[in-house]
């Protein structure tokens, strides 16, 4: 039967009667919903209809086993922290979660704790002191902690051409839950902007930079992964991080110190930063 601007959203909605499951109806009839509302809104005129399908191919013909323009247009449009908040809506107490990113490398190598993990990098020292609990206060021994961050000028190792892995370090906290290691201070840094993301990005007025920060994955048998980050306090781009991942809770002071011995006992020459954050993982059985 003909459908008209009119009915043409139940028509479709109506051919997914037989789907392969109500999840992939319900979702599939979103869409649907969704889209046609966003068409009738915008009223797009046929050289827009196709500029939009070109940025969708364009994003596309960009993603590669290093790079993932699409997790980037989520990240920009504020999607990824959406879905993030409504996979962890965690207990009080619990540190807060946020995207993952795509600087992740699976399984980096384990380093003892208190080790340095700048690969001999310029930049201002930072000891990150932390410790890992549960929202009874009860410490995570041996949780494994990963970690890595971007350099004293804003890149990740894999970013840089035949760089070696530097800022990333997976570490296992000791009986009380404790981890230690050095570092240097994060850079604000943009994101990705040469492709697609880039482009829109500039169309809608908007810069690339996310605050600086350290990421951390933290698991331990028991509890729900956290995924998260420790954004530094005084950042220029905390209140306008592009892909909104910023939560209050995870903005932390640096202490800054004078040349002398560190709280771990290391002897330093330079001025440096210490991190301290306590970290609290919901149980797993919620
Ligand atoms: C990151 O923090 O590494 C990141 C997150 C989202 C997009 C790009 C980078
Ligand atoms: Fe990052």
């Amino acid at each position: 039967m003909q459908t008209t601007e009119l009915t043409i959203t139940d028509a479709v909605v109506a051919r997914m009667a037989n789907a392969t499951s109500p999840r992939v109806r319900e979702i599939s009839e979103a869409l649907v919903r969704h889209l046609h509302a966003f068409v009738r809104e915008v009223e797009p005129t046929l050289e827009e209809w196709f500029a939009g399908i070109d940025f969708l191919t364009r994003t596309g013909q960009m993603c590669s086993p290093t790079r993932q323009e699409f997790i980037l247009l989520s990240d920009t449009l504020g999607v990824s922290m959406l879905v993030d908040s409504i996979n962890h809506r965690v207990p009080g107490g619990a540190t807060e979660t946020t995207v993952l990113g795509p600087f992740y490398v699976a399984d980096p190598p384990e380093q003892p704790l208190g080790a340095d993990i700048s690969a001999g990098k310029p930049g201002e020292r930072l000891l990150v002191l932390g410790t890992v609990r549960g929202v009874s206060g009860e410490p995570v021994a041996g949780a494994v902690v990963d970690t890595w961050q971007s350099d004293s000028e804003g890149y990740y190792d894999v970013q840089l051409e035949g760089a070696e892995l530097a800022l990333r370090a997976r570490f296992r906290a000791d009986g009380e839950g404790r981890f230690s290691f050095w570092s240097l201070v994060p850079s604000s840094y943009p994101i990705p902007d040469d492709g697609p993301v880039g482009h829109m990005l500039r169309q809608q007025g908007r810069h690339p930079y996310r605050p600086a920060h350290v990421h951390f994955r933290i698991g331990a048998p028991g509890y729900e992964e956290l995924v998260t980050h420790v954004f530094v306090a005084g950042d220029e781009y905390l209140d306008s991080d592009v892909v909104f991942g910023v939560k209050e809770s995870l903005v932390h002071e640096l202490e800054r110190h004078e040349p002398g011995t560190a709280p771990d006992g290391t002897a330093v020459d330079t001025p440096y930063a210490v991190l301290r954050y306590d970290f609290v993982l919901a149980g797993s059985a919620r």
